[in-house]
């Protein structure tokens, strides 16, 4: 009898030491409860997701978690695992858990020092919380299985064998995935196991994750796996790309090397070279009349000397021989700087470009202030805006107006910060970073800069973060001593005029945004770019195809039917091309000898460019209830998105589908609220399901939440929205609209497509006086306070009252 206590009281006592916590000494394994039949110990994990048929390791430090598992690991019983909301919560109740889980066994446990224990996990089967219970040191709650989707048939079986190949072509592209994976996945026979186990692995956030898991229905599983995995290859395949070419880049550098090193020595041999002693004399002679600073000058004689000194041969003494001719060819002198002409600098940039009257007065005031005071510290001016908008021309535009050389450094998918700040000088074949490199082609270190698509920038990784470069070399107080790896000495960039160019403002990182004055150029409407065709597109084509002015004339119509029906975009670019195949056409006549002057007409199109590319889908679509047309920003401008909705039997859930952002969801779920409680429509017998399908917008962000709103409503009222409405706004679940962004990109995309009546928030009326005059006049603006207004403008007056 003694025995048999003391045994147990040492059982209690080293499950209380190894849980290390005082509550888990209060406690004891004696003291605990057994479980309800339908319940399961729950640990709550901050920042992974477990699936059914998969071993993961699990780390618990928390002491109710660890006490949580050994009483699992004692009973031998299964425990489930919650995500967390917020990762960084330490102290977390029931509602701060996800209710879906995969519950599973512990097969190993391994206490590490620190309070940290480490488990294998082998997860069974999903679980949904019914309750949680009360009573125990750790979590507990009482759940319901969910039973493992097994449906069959040709959608399933067609999803399931396209993971199959996608995860092969993934694992192929995964530099240390393991050999036998392929096999293990092409052997699997259940569709809904692969993509757990494709899942488990996928490279995601884990509230990614945890909606993989919550994907109880197998074709949406797959699918959102599918989606998810093939994001992932890209990537994979992008980033591999990226890879060889830059090995590929590097080993042309160094075989140029050798091969300019073979030459020398050839030449030699064939004594058609310049002997050493009157090269190196020629070398140094450059040296000394670079203008260098004095300290620089030092440093370069002494590695002269050490050229001299060397033999001819070796390796370093060609390397030391290409660093000093690069170091000789820069441009240190300060050459006189022009002094900027304001009246003639407005006068090159209206040559250069039509219109942009705010932008260019923006420049202007730029060049004034730097005029004034030449020295000073100005800021860096950015310019934002879709493709083809004339942000890069304009740079060159402004190098033409101060009279400076133009020159530009292409920074998209810069990753490496050796690309702008170089390689050191110990590497055969390095070179300057792009930066010093631009100079010397500019020849001047007080020329304009462009920084071309800063907004790609590469994030930083293993080889240092490209942008912190960047930052000191468009920071004032550094870069009068930007040192490059591969010059080693200090170059004084601060008379460089920079100029960046993005997309949009969001990538580009804090620091260097907050450097830089933005100027935004948004896009051209139908007019504005009918002018610039006229004045700047037709002319420059005419050139480039090799035609005389008057040999060939496009009229005024074709221009604006290429511009209507065969672009659609926020700037020029397209609109450009297609002017250039034309003009090719009748280049291509004029040489077969047709009679000149050739004009071009609106009906002449179809024969050259073929069939109109952008038809208005608006009243098309539109026509049936349940479809309201939206408006949304994209980095390339604005575009029109249609909202369907439709309704199908089921139990009054949401359905969503066109791969939305999570924002959108939420708007998505908002809208059907207010839509139950303004029409007061029953829904439980049916699912919505509402989806947005124009394919290559980006669809997050909640500004389409009127347009859901009222996609719902007409859908449920039987009326259609009208054809010609567009609306933009976010809701809240009073019914309140609510403020959006990129009102002026919205409304001239809205123009694009044809619609006559725009529906904004009341509290953006003022943002339309960024937009054009000859748009507004265009169009009609509904400013809307609450959604029953909008009802009112697109679905019909009697409608909205009926429903009130
Ligand atoms: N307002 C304008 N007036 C004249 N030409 C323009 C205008 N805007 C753009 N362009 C022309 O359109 C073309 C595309 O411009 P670009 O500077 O390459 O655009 P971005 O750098 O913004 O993508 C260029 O040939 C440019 O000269
Ligand atoms: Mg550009």
């Amino acid at each position: 009898m003694d025995r048999h206590l003391s045994s147990e009281a040492l059982e209690g006592g080293d499950a209380a030491r190894a849980a290390s916590g005082p509550e888990s000494r209060r406690g004891g394994a004696l003291a605990l409860r057994p479980l309800p039949e339908d319940a399961i110990i729950v640990i709550p994990l901050r920042n992974a997701v477990l699936f059914p048929g998969l071993i993961a390791p699990v780390t618990v430090g928390r002491a109710s978690s660890v006490l949580a598992a050994q009483e699992a690991v004692r009973r031998e019983a299964k425990v489930g695992f919650l995500l967390q909301r917020d990762p960084s919560q330490d102290e977390v109740r029931p509602h701060d858990l996800r209710q879906v889980g995969t519950a599973g066994r512990i097969v190993r446990y391994v206490a590490a020092g620190e309070g940290a224990h480490h488990l294998a996990v082998q997860g069974e089967s999903r679980f949904r919380v019914l309750e949680f219970l009360e009573g125990w040191p750790f979590m507990v709650a009482s759940i319901a299985w969910v039973p493992e989707a097994t449906a069959g048939g040709t959608n399933i079986e067609a999803r399931f064998l396209q993971l199959k190949e996608k995860a092969a072509e993934a694992i192929e592209l995964l530099p240390n995935a393991p050999g036998e994976l392929a096999g293990v996945v092409q052997a699997m026979d259940s569709p809904g196991a692969l993509a757990d186990m494709v899942a488990n692995l996928l490279d995601v956030k884990a509230a990614e994750k945890q909606a993989l898991l919550e994907a109880f229905d197998l074709e949406q599983r797959l699918d959102k796996v599918l989606a998810l995995l093939a994001a992932r290859v890209e990537v994979l395949r992008i980033s591999k790309e990226i890879g060889d070419k830059t090995r590929k880049e590097f080993d042309e550098r160094q075989r140029e090397h050798v091969l300019r090193e073979q030459k020398r020595q050839i030449e030699k041999e064939l004594g058609e070279a310049e002997d050493t002693a009157s090269e190196i004399a020629e070398l140094r002679k450059s040296v000394e009349a670079a203008g260098m600073p004095e300290e620089t000058l030092k440093h370069a004689r002494k590695e002269m000397k050490r050229l001299e000194r060397m033999g001819e041969q070796s390796g370093e003494a060609s390397m030391l021989r290409t660093w000093l001719e690069w170091t000789a060819e820069l441009p240190w002198k300060a050459e006189p700087q022009k002094a900027i002409d304001i009246a003639s600098a407005r006068k090159v940039l209206d040559e250069d470009h039509y219109g942009l009257e705010k932008v260019k007065r923006r420049i202007l005031e730029y060049l004034a202030v730097r005029k004034l005071n030449p020295e000073g510290k100005s800021p860096i001016l950015c310019f934002v805006g879709p493709p083809g908008v004339g942000k890069t021309s304009l740079g060159q535009s402004i190098a033409r107006a101060t009279d400076r050389k133009f020159q530009r450094v292409a920074l998209g998918g810069t990753h490496d910060e050796a690309e702008i700040r170089g390689h050191r000088r110990t590497y055969i074949g390095s070179l300057p970073g792009n930066i010093i490199q631009a100079i010397r082609r500019a020849g001047s270190r007080a020329g304009v800069l462009m920084l071309d698509e800063i907004d790609k920038l590469g994030a930083g990784g293993f080889h240092g973060d490209p942008s912190s470069a960047l930052l000191e070399v468009l920071d004032p107080e550094q870069n009068s001593k930007f040192r490059d790896n591969y010059l080693g000495v200090d170059f004084d960039l601060s008379r460089v005029m920079f100029i960046a160019t993005a997309n949009v403002l969001d990538t580009i990182p804090g620091p260097l945004r907050d450097r830089m004055e933005v100027i935004h150029l948004p896009g051209y409407t139908a007019e504005e770019k009918l002018e610039i065709a006229k004045k700047y597109l037709v002319k420059r084509q005419l050139e480039t195809n090799g035609l005389k002015p008057g040999q060939t004339t496009i009229s005024d119509a074709a221009i604006g039917a290429i511009i209507a029906d065969y672009t659609r975009e926020a700037g020029v670019r397209n609109l450009e091309r297609e002017i250039g195949a034309v003009l090719r056409s009748a280049a291509m006549k004029i040489a077969e000898g047709a009679a000149t002057p050739i004009v071009i007409d609106a009906r002449d199109l179809h024969g050259i460019l073929g069939a109109r590319k952008f038809e208005s889908e608006v009243a098309q679509r539109t026509s049936v209830p349940g479809v309201a047309t939206g408006l949304a920003w994209t980095p390339v401008g604005g575009d029109i998105l249609f909202i369907e909705a439709s309704r199908v039997p089921g139990s009054g859930k949401l359905i969503l589908t066109g791969q939305l952002g999570d924002v959108m969801k939420e708007s998505a779920q908002a809208a059907l609220t207010l839509a139950k409680n303004t029409t007061g429509e029953a829904l439980d017998k049916v699912d919505l399901h509402v989806h947005v399908p124009a394919g290559a917008t980006p669809k997050d962000g909640p500004s389409a939440g009127v347009a859901m709103y009222l996609a719902i409503v007409s859908l449920l009222s039987g009326k259609p929205v009208r054809s010609d409405v567009a609306m933009t706004g976010e809701i809240s679940l009073r019914g309140l609209v609510l403020p959006i962004g990129g009102v002026k990109e919205k409304v001239l995309a809205a123009l694009r497509a044809g619609i006559t009546t725009v529906m904004l928030p009341k509290r953006n009326e003022k943002d339309l006086e960024d937009v054009p005059a000859s748009a507004k006049e265009k169009l009609e603006f509904v400013f809307l306070e609450r959604v029953e207004q909008a009802v009112e403008t697109a679905v019909g007056k009697s409608e909205a009252a009926r429903r009130q």
